[in-house]
């Protein structure tokens, strides 16, 4: 039987081929300056307990399984799920905690992953209550940094994949009242 693949709904602005490869240099990049950390605490890679990864669900999973097959070094991870673009919203409704936040990051270097930078409230969100549990480090890293907004955090992400127009996009972990996560390049969503 033939499938019937879905149609892309709108241009492509990054083509999975650059996802990858700007993923893997992210992911060694990162790997590295932990590695670099930890040695001077007199540690090494294969430390255990040190490192923490918090994905911020949904939209950071797709880009979080490929970055941490480029991370060999002794991580573990914890989700967590911040709501901001309710149902088919297009505009930041504001940031809220949807789930626990891990309460033992002190002395942890923290990396928080998510799949885009817009107005800051997310992130700036998770930096503020990851901060008052002295971690030995936060980092943040996204995949996508959106240009050109009104940032409503000054939080900045450490790491980026790629920087982007002020557009709404899908793919690669990216949603439209949930649909389109599975798209595989980042499409800029017409209409
Ligand atoms: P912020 O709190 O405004 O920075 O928004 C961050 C969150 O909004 C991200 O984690 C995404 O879930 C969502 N978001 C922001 N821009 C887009 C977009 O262009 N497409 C899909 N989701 C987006
Ligand atoms: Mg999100």
């Amino acid at each position: 039987m033939a499938v019937k693949f879905l149609e892309t709904p709108g241009q492509v602005l990054i083509h999975r081929d650059q996802i990858a490869s700007r993923i893997a240099e992210l992911g060694n990049e990162i790997a590295h300056d932990l590695v670099v950390d930890l040695e001077a605490e007199g540690l090494g890679a294969d430390a255990s307990d040190r490192v923490v990864l918090l994905p911020v669900l949904t939209g950071a999973i797709i880009f979080t399984a490929d970055l941490v097959r480029h991370m060999p070094l002794n991580l573990s991870m914890r989700m967590v799920t911040v709501s901001s673009y309710p149902g088919a919203s297009k505009m930041s409704k504001g940031a809220k905690l949807r789930s626990e936040l891990p309460t033992d990051l002190e002395g942890m270097h923290v990396i928080v992953l998510d799949d885009i930078l817009d107005t800051g409230q997310t992130l700036g969100l998770l930096h503020d209550m990851i901060s008052e549990q002295n971690p030995a480090s936060i980092r943040i890293c996204v995949l996508l940094d959106k240009q050109g907004v009104d940032r409503k955090h000054p939080v900045k992400a450490d790491y980026v994949g790629f920087e982007i127009p002020a557009a709404f996009v899908v793919g690669c972990g990216l949603d439209h009242d949930g649909l389109y996560r599975n798209l595989p390049d980042i499409v800029a969503l017409d209409g």
